[in-house]
């Protein structure tokens, strides 16, 4: 039986920030998510968080990104410390098994190093995890048994340690598996006689030694797992390493990108095979990239499917929308949700598609509206058209049939019928069903007016 507790209470005034640090967003998803996630990947009975600061908006946000995970809250008023802080917690954890606390602020913990911590605790020790760091100040310093290194003899934390600890390089990480009954136990004796007035969860160490408990070291594979986010500096740091993994995991499965260091996921890619994406790309939500996909520089695309062979060209921003085979869409291009464009459309640059879908051959390149429209195939949609989709109160259809011509500075106004074929003469306001193969214009007629003269400016 395991139960885990995510410590999630602190302030996080290094921010300098409104919002409730945990809440600030790594890759698209709040720290606490990132966590939360890595934790419901472990089979726990209770994932119970932890909160304080702005606890009702954590736990609203948690309870939506996990509308299914066993979540629980307990809250920490006033904040008096990592062991005050898990105490709160033992109300609702179970008689027995084990206990694994992990850190709201400490995202990129993965599930084999929480499996290995677990291992380590085998149900009947106190495992912590630790690393060894170039710079270990501020940290609490794993204090080692002379005679036996491998036997742990406490953690001291850096305000209250001395030179000669402060020296020691290997940190606890914040992160420990323990059985669940020795930590009730040790929580009820913890005491506040130190440097910070604080109840410190690290001080249950000692506890254990004093009880003949084995304490254990586990390690993280790799440092980024146990970096916490105090303050914006270590936030970016932490998005650039978790973006330059993601990059070399696409890179690895033989995604070309123009440089991995200017190429940013949030969210879930999946790509066919020679897919070539140019610099400054976001990708957000859940992407799919056909074989032969090209996106070219500085585009945005979130909840998209691109298929085979489609050129996305720079400046273009995709949202909910799906693109066909061999389509072209930009530069400058913007499908918004519910643009379904079939194989071979092309949308050019200041063309904006929402809720419309584009069958096979369809063209609109220029400064064009496509809303709420059904457009047939081989259409060709004139510069400056639009469709007039809304009447201030309702959204209606403009449906165009296959082959229509849309001439430059149409308004469609909807809801309103282009037969097959038909050809509307530019300038032309549409407000009746245009006939198939036939020409449609409603415009005024051109007059010239004899005789008329330029005004021209007066003198004095
Ligand atoms: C803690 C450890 C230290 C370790 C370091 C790793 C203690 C006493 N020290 O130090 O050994 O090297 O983490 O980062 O545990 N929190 C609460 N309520 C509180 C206090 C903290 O929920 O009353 C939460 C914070 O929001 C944070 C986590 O606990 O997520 C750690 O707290 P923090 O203040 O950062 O602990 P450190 O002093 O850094
Ligand atoms: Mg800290």
């Amino acid at each position: 039986m395991l139960d885990i507790v995510i410590m999630a209470a602190g302030k996080g005034t290094r921010m300098k920030s409104n919002r409730p640090k945990v809440l600030h967003t790594l890759a698209g998803r709040a720290l606490l998510q990132h966590v939360l996630g890595t934790a419901a990947s472990l089979g726990a009975q209770r994932l119970i968080t932890v909160t304080g600061h702005g606890a009702g908006e954590v736990e609203a946000a948690m309870r939506a990104a996990f509308p299914a995970a066993p979540l629980a809250f307990v809250r920490q008023e006033p904040q008096l410390g990592t062991g005050h802080a898990v105490q709160q917690a033992v109300p609702l954890l179970g008689d027995g098994g084990t206990t694994l606390i992990l850190n709201g602020d400490v995202p990129l913990i993965e599930t084999a190093t929480a499996q290995a911590l677990l291992a380590a605790s085998g149900g009947q020790r106190l495992a912590l995890l630790t690393i060894a760091l170039a710079d270990p100040s501020g940290y609490g310093r794993i204090v080692r048994d002379a005679a036996q290194p491998e036997r742990v003899l406490g953690i001291v934390e850096h305000k209250d340690a001395t030179p000669a600890q402060r020296a020691i390089a290997e940190v606890y990480t914040g992160m420990m598996a323990l059985p669940t009954a020795a930590l009730k136990r040790w929580l009820a004796a913890l005491k506040n006689d130190n440097a910070q007035r604080e109840y410190y969860l690290t001080d249950i160490v000692a506890m254990a030694v004093a009880d003949g408990v084995p304490v254990v070291a586990a390690q993280p594979a790799a440092e980024t797992e146990v970096l916490g986010v105090n303050s914006p500096q270590q936030l970016a740091d932490l998005e650039r390493r978790f973006q330059r993994a993601q990059a070399e995991a696409l890179m690895a499965a033989g995604v070309r990108l123009a440089d991995p260091a200017r190429f940013d996921l949030r969210g879930r890619l999946a790509c066919g095979s020679d897919v070539d994406i140019d610099v400054n790309c976001v990708f957000e939500g859940q992407v799919t990239l056909g074989d032969g996909v090209r996106v070219g520089a500085n585009c945005v695309i979130r909840d998209a499917r691109i298929a085979a062979g489609a050129v996305i060209q720079p400046f273009t921003h995709i949202d909910g929308a799906g693109v066909g085979e061999s389509a072209l869409v930009g530069p400058f291009a913007r499908l918004r949700p519910g643009a379904e464009l079939g194989p071979e459309v092309h949308i050019g640059n200041f063309v904006e598609v929402k809720n419309s879908t584009l069958a096979r051959g369809a063209k609109a390149n220029h400064l064009a509206y496509l809303g709420d429209a059904t457009v047939g195939e081989r259409v060709n949609y004139g510069a400056g058209s639009i469709t007039a989709n809304y009447d201030g109160a309702n959204k209606h259809r403009t449906v165009i049939g296959n082959d229509v011509h849309v001439g430059s500075n149409c308004v469609l106004v909807a809801p309103v019928t282009l037969g097959d074929g038909a050809t509307i003469g530019g300038g032309s306001t549409i407000g009746k069903d245009a006939p198939a193969g036939q020409l449609s214009v409603a415009r005024a007629r051109q007059v010239t007016i004899a005789g008329w003269k330029r005004p021209q400016k007066q003198k004095g």
